[in-house]
């Protein structure tokens, strides 16, 4: 596997791979299985995978969250190496950003709900880190996880709006035997965090199940938000009802697929997201 920091020799290494499809899996490292998950598939279905490992400091509103984010590059290119993936981009900020971007990408409503209005300009550091990625590594395929649904509308929004010739393929998120989701951030979680943590995905379930009962979006927050009460430990940020391809709130669930349940919410304060899609 080769481990390249340079855009120069990233580029001529996917020149020397000329007519294959290029797989792009774009990371911030700490990885898990979700992320070897995202390697597997885009091994499956093209030519070459290529892994990028980048804490993108643009795309953090609070400087302690980016210097808390753990970076494991070592261990990550380990595992890459082990599952088989063909090339690891981990370039250093100076390499990503030669002088700093006054572009600014605004993506309407999103920047308003959930990530968007808790987390102002991380979608525009998101909008330019993944844009810049895309024009070095010109990929035919990246992959995303469904655990960052917004992120996922965002960077659809991204591809639609700028032409970018590559298709987005979104993948399940994967969850421990507990419940909860794989994230980088969980190995911030103390013991007793984790612990209690899976009951994130449980609160889903709840909610999911009301929905399907009949019961009201506003009278499930109501009911999860009480969820929460008991467990004191969670600083719920926001809990969304919405449609699953607008993430528009929405008054009762609808139709099979169509109904997204969203979660943030803090954690020994540790952020933590999830969704489920139902
Ligand atoms: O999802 C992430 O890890 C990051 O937001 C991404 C897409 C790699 C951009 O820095």
């Amino acid at each position: 596997m080769k481990i390249i920091e340079t855009k120069i020799e990233i580029q001529a290494y996917l020149k020397s791979n000329s007519n294959s499809k290029i797989g792009f899996i774009p990371t911030m490292g700490a990885l898990h299985q979700g992320h070897l998950e995202l390697v597997k598939r885009s091994k499956e279905e093209n030519d070459v995978s290529v892994c990028s490992i980048f804490v993108n400091p643009t795309q953090f509103n609070n400087s302690e969250d980016l210097l808390k984010y753990p970076r494991t590059l070592e261990e990550d290119c380990n595992k890459l190496k082990e599952i088989g993936c063909d090339a690891v981009f981990a370039p250093s900020f100076e390499e990503m950003y030669v002088s700093m971007p006054t572009i600014k990408f605004d993506f309407g409503h999103l920047e308003h709900i959930m990530e968007g209005k808790f987390r102002p300009g991380h979608f525009n550091g998101v909008g330019i880190v993944v844009s810049k990625l895309f024009n070095i590594v010109k990929p035919t395929q990246a992959y995303f996880g469904q655990k960052d649904i917004q992120q996922v509308a965002v960077i659809k929004s991204l591809v639609k709006d700028l032409s970018f010739d590559l298709k987005i393929i979104v993948c399940d998120t994967i969850r421990e035997k507990n419940g909860l989701a794989m994230s980088s951030r969980n190995r911030r979680l103390s013991e007793n965090a984790k612990e209690i943590a899976p009951k994130i995905y449980e609160s889903l379930l709840l909610a999911k199940k009301l929905l399907l009962m009949g019961v009201n979006a506003e009278n499930t927050k109501l009911e999860i938000r009480n969820f929460y009460k008991s467990f004191q430990q969670f600083e719920l940020e926001y809990f969304e009802i919405t449609d699953y391809s607008s993430l528009e709130n929405i008054a009762f669930h609808k139709a099979e697929g169509q109904t997204a349940v969203i979660i943030a919410t803090y954690l020994d304060g540790v952020r933590l997201i999830d969704n489920l899609i139902f």
